[in-house]
């Protein structure tokens, strides 16, 4: 989605914001700009549609553009991707420039207004009546007390930058719903959505909570909330440069698929206790009484956020023994759930910032229940604003399709089952057992991840269907139904995820031998009931792929395709069954010719409802 940086200090400022905006091309954008103070001390403003390098041609050979700007990559929301829409916007005197995220749901109302007062517009977007807006403010107040008279005429989200060519070495920001976060190095100043646009810079950081104002002067920093300054903490980001790299694969998402034998390890790292069968999770210490009491456990999220948290409930059903319910933030937002004494929400996150998610926190919390947060990003708006929680430890994720951190969700929900399991019912000798598998996860991951030429192979077979049916039972339901998500998301290609019970009421009609089916498989407890589900498929002719237990001979005949996966404890399969096929959704990405990091329409932090 959107995404913004901003830069004071004593650099060309114009390089920074550059970079800073092709770190951010991962989120997902349609076009971009930047505004700068050169020394005459006019606002410049470029801005191109299309990729980051599009604006950098523009760009090219421009000198002395100052030391302060700001820079934007705009996902459409308001008015369509055209040059004239994307940010930064400007007043009618060319003296202000903003940046926003978020969505201003009274603009219309506003722009009517500042139009009869003789504002003229020169976009179709909501943001532009920021700057009019500030325009309308005595410019002989500082700039941050004029965005702080004009914050409460907004109703909606944003995360904001304004510049001012008449204080030249200032950025004013402001957030409500959308995040910011400043980077510090010595006398040099960073704003940015997310840290990862200023972090081959600095891993100082600041997050701002919302409505706080900041202003960055090559000076320093002053945070303000109602008029009032205040001083917050500064924290070190654990992660660098390297990690947001694409040391040698060809794309993130490739990338971040091999990842996974690492980011289980990092999930478990210090967590677990081999020897009593215990996971110890430190974020959910001050909640452990609470935890032992709770009734209920109300999961939400969204996308692949939503299908971890479904595998979650089947785990923490089976071995904890908690009522668990899972639901998709979006709906539960406006819906009237009815909470009981011992409920408990849950909010899966990668980001941290999904506005939906974010949201059914916040009812939650009104409604005084207590509220964990199982998130990626640390410091994120998510993890501050429940009250306890399990980081993923994923690293980041550029990719915009989830893969490394919904492997590392299903993981932390293993981790939970254990965690809640041993307050309640669950054996030493059970929690070993999950331990034991647990550890052998990255292993079994690497020899999946050695099937990648066979899986490329497959994935140039089917790369021109059009239509992909996903079926599984259990602890394969849901990840039949994120399997389809991958397909869909990076090769475009229509796929629907099914539970295999659910097949035979409805989904059955659409097969042919044009309508291939990929079908979860292992030898487990509903082995047996899949096998009758395959030769139903088979007798439709349609083409079948499965995916199975390593070693089994069943298929040898009878289905088009087979992938072997080592054995696990059913409640682990989902793991170790979803990887060969990111590695197929990637595949056929990439032979469509495709860029699987970046699939249209699509944004990493769906930060605006
Ligand atoms: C799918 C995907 C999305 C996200 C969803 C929630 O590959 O990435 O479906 O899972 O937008 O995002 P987070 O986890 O950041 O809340």
């Amino acid at each position: 989605m959107c995404g913004i940086v901003g830069y004071v200090g004593n650099k060309e400022a114009l390089p920074i914001l550059l970079e800073g905006l092709k770190r951010l091309e991962y989120r997902g954008y349609d076009s971009a700009g930047v505004a700068f103070i050169p020394s005459g001390g006019k606002i410049g403003v470029e801005r191109a549609v299309g990729k980051v390098a599009e604006l950098e041609k523009k760009i090219a050979g421009m000198q002395d553009s100052g030391f302060v700007g700001i820079g934007h990559t705009r996902w459409a929301t308001h008015g369509i991707p055209k040059e004239e829409n994307a940010h930064p916007h400007r007043d009618c005197k060319n003296n202000i420039a903003v940046v926003h995220n978020g969505i201003i749901e009274n603009y219309q109302e506003l722009k009517n207004a500042l139009c009869a007062r003789g504002h003229v517009f020169r976009s179709e977007t909501d943001t532009e009546v920021i700057a009019h807006l500030l325009e309308e403010e005595s410019a002989s107040l500082p700039l941050e007390d004029r965005l702080a008279r004009v914050a409460p005429k907004l109703i909606g989200t944003y995360g904001l930058a304004v510049l001012d060519a008449r204080s030249p070495e200032k950025i004013v920001a402001m957030r409500l719903g959308s995040p910011l976060v400043l980077g510090l190095k010595d006398d040099e100043y960073f704003i940015a959505s997310d840290p990862a646009a200023f972090i081959s810079h600095t891993r100082d950081v600041l997050y701002l909570d919302d409505r706080e104002i900041v202003a960055l002067t090559p000076q320093g920093i002053q945070i303000f909330e109602g008029g009032v300054q205040k001083k917050k903490e500064v924290q070190t980001l654990e992660w660098d440069v390297m990690k947001i790299e694409k040391q040698g694969f060809p794309h993130f998402m490739l990338k971040e698929i091999h990842e996974q034998p690492k980011v289980i390890e990092d999930v478990l790292r210090g967590r677990i206790d081999s020897k009593e069968g215990l996971a110890h999770l430190g974020g959910l210490r001050d909640v452990e009484k609470k935890l032992r009491e709770a009734k209920r456990l109300i999961i939400v999220g969204c996308g692949s956020a939503f299908y971890a948290g479904s595998i979650g409930k089947y785990m923490l059903e089976e071995y904890a023994g908690i009522a668990v319910d899972c639901e998709l933030a979006s709906e539960f937002r406006y819906r009237n759930p009815v909470f009981n004494e011992g409920t408990i929400v849950l909010a899966v996150s990668q980001s941290g910032e999904t506005a939906d998610t974010l949201a059914a926190v916040h009812e939650a919390k009104h409604k005084g229940i207590l509220t964990l947060g199982m998130v990626n990003v640390v410091g994120s708006t998510i993890a501050r604003e429940t009250d306890a929680g399990i980081y993923t430890h994923a690293g980041p994720e550029i990719g915009v399709a989830s893969t490394k951190a919904f492997v590392s969700q299903v993981a932390a929900f293993a981790l939970l089952t254990l965690f809640l399991g041993r307050q309640r019912n669950m054996t030493s000798v059970m929690g070993r057992h999950i331990i034991d598998e647990l550890a052998a996860l990255p292993e079994k991951i690497r020899i999946i991840l050695s099937q990648q030429k066979d899986i490329e192979k497959i994935a140039r077979k089917y790369a021109d269907v059009k239509n992909f049916l996903y079926i599984g039972r259990k602890y394969n339901a849901p990840i039949a139904l994120e399997a389809a998500l991958k397909m869909k998301e990076v090769s475009y290609i229509h796929a629907e995820g099914y539970p295999a019970g659910e097949m035979k009421h409805g989904p059955i009609a659409l097969l042919d031998s044009s309508f291939p089916v990929i079908a979860f498989a292992p030898q487990d407890s509903v082995y047996e009931k899949m096998k009758s589900a395959i030769a139903e498929i088979k007798a439709r002719q349609a083409p079948v792929l499965v995916i199975t237990t390593e070693g089994n001979t069943e298929f040898s005949q009878g289905v088009d395709d087979v992938i072997f996966v080592p054995k696990t404890i059913e409640m682990l399969e989902p793991i170790s069954n979803i990887i060969p096929l990111q590695l197929l959704a990637y595949f056929i990405a990439v032979a469509k010719g495709l860029d699987p990091d970046q699939p249209r329409n699509l944004a990493k932090a769906v930060t605006v409802e």
